[in-house]
């Protein structure tokens, strides 16, 4: 029996726990609608994921299946998949579509969306009923927790043997979508009264929503009311199986506006309240599809939550996003949206990718588009995961040393080491190349190991150095159980420049002091 997938933070790193090893989720979100047809998964999805070398993926449990009739369960599609998974050697993230999925409520089953005063609806400013169960609605909440709660304890009965599912992410990008706030009848009686003590002492702040928070009351009321209802539902999941769970966010665009954006979901900026009032959820997650990648990072990436990106833009800024997150940030997964179509022929994709569906989700079309992705995708995986032992040995040392060009006016950037910098000059990718990232693992005096693409590094003696550095041997390679595999020696030409191009590599450089007489 393996042991149960768990979250830990050890000298300061948070590591996920697969089978008791530390486990970086290397891994692809399937399309919405893929996982409610086992036998669309063994067609469409599997045979496609094969060269991309993900140890894990990410796929939706629906409410609207999984309780057909209310307080009668049916698993069979998931039981399904997760023997598909385990056939295949991947772990699973399940990602919970309950009551919200992007804003609204399309996975509840047919008897809460015709109930709709059992389960009433939000209302926007003009007080239209919207598609969306009110965060507010408590039958709504506590039927949604009864079967996310029956869900864990099946999963936790299914896990026995394999631990296969290692992550549960809690409903998808909640929020309101197209009103800064639920003007229904019960909101509205709450948002005229004052804040509840535990928002009061948070912010330090009393008296009404409006007068505690102005022209922000709308959107700190629905935060309220989203991270209360999914932490209720957690609590619920996590008594029956106590596996690490996140919440993924829609995060902040253009035009900036709640609404415009679902207004109450888990953004950075309400890290605080979210821990505060759903303290079942491990993780605090942001959906990239933006290119400030760096910043998003930073945002997510706090004391008290690790990053983890469950869902990332598709176009070839993965494999320079991916070498970063695992890198600089430690990032516990990365998982591009829609993986099956990465490495399946365009004519028999079925995903979405229609402008207007495209626009309904703000999302840009050069995002979307993943043709040139699969090939790097797949070699910077197999690159990583047979390097991850050794990440994670030098990340504990803080000897591991990341790097990322976020735009052309970026040169380089000098690392420094215990007895030398490096100097890496980013290069000017080729058309559909991934942009310069990667990182450098000090592993001994006068060794590293160089991994990503697109850049070229020199030794640069310490500045209050007075010796000549030399090269003792420069290799290609690949790790194997934790030890460095070599390749080719470059030397002659190959020794010139040490150069990673745009397929991600593996390279080994030993160095060392000569005098000048
Ligand atoms: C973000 C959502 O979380 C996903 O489920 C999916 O709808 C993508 N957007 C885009 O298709």
């Amino acid at each position: 029996m393996q042991k149960s997938p768990e979250l830990r933070k050890e000298d300061g790193i948070w590591t996920l726990f697969a089978d008791g090893k530390p486990f970086t989720m290397l891994c692809g979100e399937v399309h919405n609608s893929s996982a409610s047809d086992a036998g669309y998964m063994e067609e469409q999805v599997w045979p496609f994921l094969k060269g991309l070398h993900i140890n894990s993926l990410l796929v939706p449990v629906y409410w609207e299946m999984i309780e057909r009739q209310e307080n009668v369960f049916d698993f069979t599609v998931l039981d399904a998949i997760i023997k598909q998974a385990e056939r295949e050697s991947v772990k699973l993230g399940i990602l919970w579509f309950g009551l919200w999925k992007n804003g609204i409520s399309s996975y509840t089953p047919e008897w809460v969306k015709t109930d709709q005063k059992r389960f009433f609806r939000a209302a926007d400013r003009n007080n239209r009923p919207m598609d969306v169960v009110s965060p507010f609605c408590q039958a709504a909440v506590d039927a949604d927790a009864k079967a996310f709660g029956r869900l864990m304890e099946h999963i936790g009965e299914k896990n026995e043997e394999q631990q296969t599912v290692i992550l549960v992410q809690v409903e998808n990008e909640v929020g309101l979508l197209g009103s800064d706030r639920d003007y229904s009848r019960a909101a509205n009686e709450l948002f005229g009264k004052e804040i509840p003590d535990g928002i009061s002492s948070l912010y330090e702040k009393s008296g009404t929503w409006e007068q505690a928070f102005g022209e922000e009351a709308p959107e700190v009321f629905m935060e309220y009311a989203y991270a209360k209802a999914v932490g209720r539902i957690a609590k619920s999941g996590k008594r029956a199986c106590p596996l690490p769970m996140c919440v993924n966010a829609w995060i902040e665009k253009f035009p900036w506006r709640p609404g415009g954006y679902p207004s109450g979901g888990p953004i950075a900026r309400f890290g605080p309240l979210w821990k505060m009032l759903a303290p079942d959820i491990d993780i605090l997650c942001p959906d990239v599809y933006t290119s400030d990648f760096q910043g998003i990072c930073r945002e997510y990436r706090t004391a008290d939550n690790p990053l983890l990106i469950p869902e990332h833009r598709r176009d070839i800024k993965n494999i320079s996003h991916l070498f970063y997150a695992v890198g600089t940030c430690q990032t516990l997964c990365f998982s591009p949206f829609g993986i099956e179509d990465f490495l399946m022929p365009p004519e028999t994709r079925t995903g979405i990718g229609n402008p207007d569906v495209m626009k309904i989700l703000n999302i840009d079309r050069n995002a979307w588009e993943c043709e040139k992705t699969g090939e790097f995708l797949g070699r910077a995986y197999q690159l990583l995961d047979s390097a991850m032992e050794v990440i994670y040995r030098y990340q504990k040392l803080g000897k591991v040393y990341g790097f990322l060009r976020e735009n052309e006016h970026e040169k380089g950037t000098v690392i420094h080491l215990t007895n030398c910098d490096i100097r890496i000059d980013y290069l000017d990718q080729k058309q559909d190349t991934p942009k310069a990232a990667g990182f450098i693992i000090e592993s001994g005096e006068g060794e590293f190991y160089a991994a990503g693409v697109n850049f070229r590094y020199s030794l640069l003696p310490l500045k209050s150095e007075k010796r000549q550095l030399g090269i003792l041997e420069y290799s290609e390679g690949r790790f194997e159980n934790g030890m460095f595999k070599r390749g080719r020696i470059l030397n002659g030409d190959e020794r010139y420049c040490m150069l990673m191009l745009e397929k991600p590599e593996l390279q080994r450089v030993k160095w060392y002091f000569y005098q000048e007489d």
